[in-house]
């Protein structure tokens, strides 16, 4: 069966007979003048249709009775989508049109776009709630008004029309969040794209050469090996770049006794990966890079070491926060007692992202980081309890120290510091992809080189 169907009934089981829901593609966006950024698909969408086209909506639809010409029609799934348009094909190409919608994708009915506003309230009709996730100005308007039109008609007809909005948060980000084997697969494939890309950049790498080139290579590995794009804008940062958490300019030449910082995975079949490694642009770490590199394998290992179900991403970041810290007393940059320190976040200055994230369709992927629920009851207050781990899901593990500008508002003397002059300018992430298992986790990308030793290696070519 194609997984798209599969994921739309898992989803309308898990919502019950009087909820509708509606996604929303991606709108088209002016990059300059006439020319458009990329399409890429919402993530919803693709989910649970499989559909890549723009100007679509999405009406997911349990309970809904649908008169069209002389049948009444009972549709779960009904798509409003760009009708086939020969002109316009000529220019754009091939569109699926309201009888693809149908025929290719399953939809039990299926309008052009521009019908939305006729059929959308007659669709919500009889449900009593809307799983849809507000915030898109466009959409937001057009969904309250259907609504408002359901509810005129339920009142004169005495059914009823939806009174709840439903963040997709509560079920659909709870089902993303598990991936199924088709889904890993795609991920499988996009850590492997990626993996080669790494190990790629690594052996250009000289000095002399440019962070551009290096993300060409980058590039050219994604789009041969068939990824559609990458899954974020790509990384390249050499040098005192390495500690801008979102460089993106790639601009400057490699130089000997430079640190490369690349933060780069591709998309493949709409799921990302997302890998940093960090390696010495001769090939060679020295004493300084060395050290501090081994303080956040340290710390990534450790983290790493702990995934299994149960545990919370809070006590991942925890744990390689206390590794950071103890490093960070080993090089010299911070003197104290450790625990004190992590209290005082004294690493901060040095460490001020999280450990990670949820991985899927999206990078920083959907999906709650605590209990998604309230409590009932007498149990009513938010649990703010970091939610444990399950098997299926994928986060990634980055941690990293970075002696940049962020850290000169510090002072020496107090939270502990004691003197960063001898790092300054290094900047080190490595991050990896882990799926969290029955048995406890395994790492998707851990074929990228990873040790010193490796990445020296690599860096040899
Ligand atoms: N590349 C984005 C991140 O690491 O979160
Ligand atoms: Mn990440
Ligand atoms: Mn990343």
């Amino acid at each position: 069966m194609n997984p798209s169907r599969a994921r739309r009934e898992r989803f309308l089981d898990a919502i019950g007979p009087r909820t509708a829901a509606v996604f929303v593609a991606t709108a088209n966006a002016i990059r300059n003048n006439d020319v458009e950024h990329d399409f890429r698909q919402d993530s919803d969408v693709f989910y649970l249709t499989g559909f890549d086209e723009p100007d679509t909506v999405v009406v997911l639809t349990p309970h809904a009775s649908l008169k069209v010409d002389d049948a009444t029609l009972a549709p779960k799934l009904t798509m409003f989508v760009r009708p086939r348009d020969p002109e316009r094909e000529v220019w754009d190409g091939y569109r699926a049109g309201v009888e693809g919608a149908r025929e290719q994708l399953g939809a039990d009915a299926a309008f052009p776009i521009d019908d939305l506003a006729k059929r959308l309230p007659e669709l919500l009709l009889g449900h009593d709630a809307v799983v849809y996730r507000w915030g898109n100005k466009a959409f937001d308007e057009r969904l309250f008004a259907a609504i408002q039109t359901a509810r005129r008609t339920a009142g004169r007809q005495g059914g009823y029309a939806p009174t709840r909005l439903i963040d997709p948060i509560e079920v659909l980000y709870e089902q993303r969040l598990r991936k199924s084997e088709d889904e890993l697969a795609q991920m499988r494939t996009a850590c492997a794209i990626t993996a080669e890309a790494h190990a790629k950049a690594m052996a250009i790498a000289a000095p002399g050469r440019y962070e551009y080139e290096l993300e060409a290579v980058l590039l050219e590995t994604f789009r041969r090996r068939g990824s559609e794009r990458p899954a974020y804008g790509s990384i390249v940062g050499s040098g005192p770049n390495g500690t801008i958490l979102h460089y993106r300019k790639n601009d400057r030449r490699l130089e000997d006794g430079d640190l490369v910082l690349i933060d780069a995975g591709c998309e493949y079949g709409y799921y990302a990966s997302d890998v940093t490694r960090t390696f010495p642009a001769n090939g060679t770490f020295s004493d300084a890079q060395r050290a501090a590199y081994e303080v956040v394998l340290d710390a990534q290992l450790a983290a790493i070491e702990m995934v299994k179900p149960g545990v919370t991403q809070g006590a991942l970041h925890d744990r390689a926060v206390e590794v950071l810290t103890a490093g960070l007393v080993k090089l010299g940059v911070l003197e104290g007692d450790v625990a004190q320190l992590v209290k005082d976040e004294a690493y901060k200055p040095f460490y001020m992202h999280k450990t990670g994230h949820w991985l899927g369709m999206d990078v920083h992927d959907v999906g709650a980081y605590f209990a998604p629920k309230r409590g009932a009851g007498d149990d009513a207050e938010v649990k703010m309890l970091q939610r444990p781990l399950e098997p299926g899901m994928v986060i990634t593990i980055e941690p990293g120290l970075y002696f940049g500008i962020g850290a000169d508002k510090a002072k020496v003397g107090e939270k502990g510091l004691k003197d960063w002059s001898h790092v300054r300018g290094i900047g080190i992430r490595i991050e990896d992809d882990i799926l969290v298992t029955e048995g406890g986790h395994e790492n998707l990308t851990r074929a990228i080189p990873k040790t010193v030793a490796e990445v020296e290696a690599a860096c040899r070519g």
